[in-house]
């Protein structure tokens, strides 16, 4: 029997709580996979009382015989790669198998110079807000077929040879365009060939390995970084991600097939934040997102900054769910909404004047003003709740609204960040 694929997915600008979710599914999971982005990404998991964030590795390292992926479409930064793995040695909670793509890109130390010079470059009113962590000028080097790969940093010989090349390159734009000192080859050289040397023990051709993982009838999980809104074509472009955070990057950033993929899961938050630039219609840069900052701990889990929060935007979440394939909902951080008041919900935008219907253009989604219903909210501490019917009255209605806007059902319900506050209902 061919094994099961399940796609998960943040269907909104990220930070929705896929680490968590990913975590409580771990059991009856064999195959972690990421497959896009980079150590821009932190999947909080709370264990036993302790959080632990996962910038680049599978949430699914806690979990003693798995298997854990780094796929070809990941770009992979090794001085984080190797941190996350000595930190989880060092806690003795590096549990999991763990493999990487030999063709999985490398973030070098000249990508993370170039993303914070662009930025600089793009200036006020213009920069992206990255996280600085060298994801886009990657990519760039990747399709402009300048990259290296993490096959190159095994053979010494041409890992020297291939960099000598880019960095002829890389230094004129450092010195002329942006005003930066020269890498000299050396200094960039021998820490790479170090890197090389500690990654060849996890190298192995991830794609034989998953094709081999379905025919064996294992149960592969591919976790999806950022959000849909964040993706380099359907997001709100320029001020997205560079890769594809939408199910379809999972394919080319495995080697899966399309047909492969037994589910789809959309993870949403219960209301909606951003960090970055760009548009977001629903912002509440009043009480209300005070309040949904300090209670969600709204703050970047890789960088710190406040999240920018507000109502959940029914119209960005059907275009995601669209998107993606719809698939099954999981909920998170329902238990934030509790002592809110009234809850708003997005139910259209208003532009110019007139009402709009369907998720926007990005251009015109800077003009967009939202159009709320309100529901009814709920002031009990749902917290200890186990069972849906355990919630209250309004917080069920509150659900209930979103799978009939959705169009999916409701299947897991966050109401705490512990493993065990989660709301199981038929997932
Ligand atoms: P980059 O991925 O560092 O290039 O950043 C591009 C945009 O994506 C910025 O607005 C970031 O704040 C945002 N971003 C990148 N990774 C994440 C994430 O994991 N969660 C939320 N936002 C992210």
């Amino acid at each position: 029997m061919k094994g099961k694929v399940e796609i998960l997915f943040g269907a909104q600008w990220g930070d929705e709580g896929k680490g968590k979710v990913v975590d409580t599914m771990g059991a009856g999971v064999d195959v972690f996979v990421r497959y896009q982005g980079g150590a821009n990404a932190g999947h909080t998991v709370i264990a036993d009382g302790k959080k632990i964030i996962f910038k680049l590795l599978p949430s699914g390292m806690l979990y003693p015989g798995k298997l854990c992926v780094i796929g070809n479409g990941v770009v992979l930064d090794p001085e984080q790669f190797l941190k996350e793995i000595k930190e989880l040695g060092d806690r003795g909670q590096d549990r999991a198998r763990l493999v990487v793509s030999p063709h999985a890109h490398v973030v070098m130390p000249y990508h993370k110079i170039f993303d914070k010079a662009q930025e600089a470059f793009r200036g006020k009113g213009h920069m992206i807000g990255t996280t600085g962590r060298g994801i886009g000028p990657c990519y760039v080097d990747k399709y402009a077929r300048s990259g290296l790969r993490v096959e190159d940093l095994l053979d010494e010989s041409r890992l020297r040879e291939k960099l000598s090349v880019i960095l002829e390159e890389k230094n004129r734009l450092l010195t002329k365009v942006y005003g930066e000192n020269p890498l000299p080859l050396n200094e960039v050289y021998e820490p790479a060939r170090e890197w090389g040397k500690a990654l060849l023990h996890y190298v192995e051709d991830t794609t034989a390995l998953l094709h081999d993982a379905v025919d064996e009838g294992k149960s592969i999980l591919l976790e999806g970084a950022q959000g849909t809104l964040l993706d380099i074509d359907h997001g709100t472009y320029p001020y997205v991600t560079s890769s594809s955070t939408t199910t379809a990057g999972g394919f080319t950033g495995t080697g899966l097939p399309l047909t492969s993929v037994t589910r789809v899961i959309a993870v949403v938050k219960a209301y909606t934040t951003r960090v970055g630039e760009g548009p977001m219609p629903t912002e509440d840069k009043g009480d209300v997102g005070t309040r949904l900052r300090e209670k969600g701990g709204e703050f970047g889990s890789i960088t710190g900054r406040p999240r920018r929060c507000g109502w959940l935007d029914m119209m960005a979440l059907r275009y995601s769910m669209r998107l993606n394939g719809g698939g099954t909902i999981a909920l998170t951080k329902l238990d934030v909404l509790s002592g809110l008041g009234e809850i708003k919900v997005c139910t259209a935008y208003e532009l110019n004047g007139t009402k709009v219907e369907r998720f926007t253009a990005p251009l015109a989604l800077e003009e967009c003003r939202p159009v709320y219903e309100t529901l009814p909210g709920w002031d009990e501490d749902i917290s200890g709740c186990a069972e849906f019917g355990a919630l209250p009255g309004a917080a069920r209605n509150y659900v209930r609204y979103i799978e009939e806007a959705a169009g999916a059902p409701v299947s897991l319900i966050g109401v705490g960040a512990d493993r065990n506050q989660t709301i199981n209902r038929g997932f």
